[in-house]
């Protein structure tokens, strides 16, 4: 597996986030997270002290959530090769990957915080393919819809820029794993497997995932595509 993406790297990223909101790009998904009108009560409640170990259990939590994630799937792969679905088992291995990008961008924002990263015991259970299709959409709705827009809003109420990068990277990439994982089901239920991707890019910044050839730069981290992790063999 590639190095993944390394804390200096974060630190450019910080800079790309800069000129992307300052340059008013509309391809760069780098900008501040939307906030509500909620946001100001909680601050007034809330120290910066408070809000920044909020942040820091966030961080630990989604360090958690990401190492399982990616750990799970690349049993998932295998069972989905055991089961003769090579493109479904090529889906998760292409998300396992960028699972551990997320993992890894966490754990390098826990470290610049000086907190402590978790040791993680990943606990899942592999069932059939079709099963584990379910589990995994489950898993990226949650964060999609609950989990990563309350991290961020957690994030911004701290003014933890480093933190609303990794978790908005992450978030950006579940959506589009959610619906790949749809498709991917929706063609295991109608006998389509064969007609799934066969080639997935991984961005090594944000994890960001294409299943077909990608474009120049990141849609997510402006990274060049040459840097892309290329995965057509498990
Ligand atoms: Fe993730
Ligand atoms: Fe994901």
């Amino acid at each position: 597996m590639k190095k993944i993406v390394s804390l200096s790297s974060l630190a450019v990223f910080i800079s790309l986030f800069v000129s992307c909101t300052s340059s008013n790009n509309k391809d760069a998904k780098l900008q501040t997270p939307v906030t509500t009108g909620t946001e100001e009560t909680q601050t007034q409640n809330q120290s910066p002290a408070e809000a920044k170990s909020k942040t820091i259990a966030d961080l630990q939590d989604a360090f958690k959530g990401e190492s399982t994630a990616s750990a799970k799937y690349a049993d998932y792969s295998k069972k989905a090769e055991q089961e003769g679905y090579h493109n479904i088992a090529l889906l998760f291995k292409a998300a396992s990957m960028a699972e551990h990008i997320h993992a890894n961008n966490h754990k390098s924002v826990l470290k610049e915080y000086g907190a402590e990263v978790p040791v993680v015991t990943p606990e899942y259970t592999v069932n059939s393919t079709k099963e584990n299709l379910q589990d995994a959409i489950n898993g990226e709705s949650y964060e999609v819809a609950t989990m990563y827009p309350e991290f961020l809003q957690d994030a911004g109420n701290s003014k933890s820029q480093l933190a609303q990068i990794s978790f908005n990277y992450a978030f950006e990439v579940e959506k589009k794993h959610k619906v790949m994982y749809e498709k991917a089901l929706a063609a295991l239920s109608d006998n389509k497997v064969n007609e799934l991707p066969q080639v997935y890019y991984v961005c090594p910044t944000c994890g960001n995932t294409y299943d077909q050839t990608p474009p120049e730069r990141c849609g997510i981290s402006m990274t060049s595509s040459e840097k892309f992790i290329k995965i057509s063999s498990l």
